[in-house]
């Protein structure tokens, strides 16, 4: 699913997002336009309540805008049914969360290849990739402990781990270093990095406030009421 050279790999054309609360109405996104090309490590930063997580949710296809056009790699997210979103978000996109989200019940291996169970494949047959995974984040060691049994930056490699498993186009991650202690969390950004230009034409779109990310990142965006500064 290529897109044209001349086409940037995520194109966002004046994306509105509104909630309604009771009789009020926000603005989390208030025509934001948006163009990045794959094969980078993107920071969002910006002050809370900004609309950098309402983007990334959009980008990755969870949330959708209420008016607006969005293409990632050439395809028009507003033109997929459910079903075909929900493909998408399986088969495109991963995602890394500030709280890991992992299986408490299921060891680490078990976390990783969860993504390929979901997508009706089974579990034992994608135990070899796993197992690569988590040996490319430095877990090699750790494939059949238990979240419980892992340190915070350990869970965190996991979960970045199970964002690849799909090998997506676009990895969103959303605050990943934000509960964990800066040195930690230095080497998950470094990670994130790597994992951006492992492939060719991937994105890695990263929120954050750790003012390391700025150094690292290849571009770095700021999201201020709803729209890039
Ligand atoms: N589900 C929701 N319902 C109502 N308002 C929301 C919801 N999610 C976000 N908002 C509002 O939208 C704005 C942007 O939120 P968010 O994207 O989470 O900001 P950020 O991630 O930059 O801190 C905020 O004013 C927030 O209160
Ligand atoms: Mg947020």
């Amino acid at each position: 699913m290529s897109t044209g050279t001349e086409r940037s790999l995520v194109q966002a054309e004046d994306l509105v997002r509104e909630y309604q609360v009771g009789d009020q109405r926000v603005r989390a996104l208030d025509g934001l336009n948006l163009s990045i090309d794959g094969g980078q490590f993107v920071s969002v930063v910006g002050p809370s309540g900004a609309g950098k997580s309402t983007l990334l949710h959009i980008l990755g296809a969870l949330d959708t805008p209420t008016s607006g056009r969005i293409t990632i790699d050439g395809v028009d997210l507003g033109s997929l049914d459910d079903e075909a979103a929900s493909a998408f978000r399986r088969h495109r996109v991963g995602f890394v969360f500030q709280f890991f989200n992992l299986v408490p019940t299921m060891t680490a291996w078990e976390n990783v290849a969860l993504p390929r169970l979901l997508d009706n494949q089974s579990l034992r047959k994608a135990k070899p990739r796993a197992v690569e995974l988590l040996e490319r984040v430095g877990l090699g060691a750790r494939v059949d402990h238990r979240p419980a049994e892992l340190s915070g930056g350990q869970m965190q490699r996991v979960a970045i781990a199970r964002s690849l498993i799909m090998d997506p186009t676009i990895l969103l991650a959303d605050e990943p270093t934000g509960n964990l202690d800066s040195k930690t969390g230095a080497a998950v950004l470094e990670l994130l990095s790597e994992v951006a230009h492992d492939a060719p034409n991937r994105l890695v779109m990263m929120v954050t406030h750790d003012a390391k990310a700025a150094q690292i990142a290849d571009r770095t965006i700021t999201v201020r009421d709803g729209k890039l500064a």
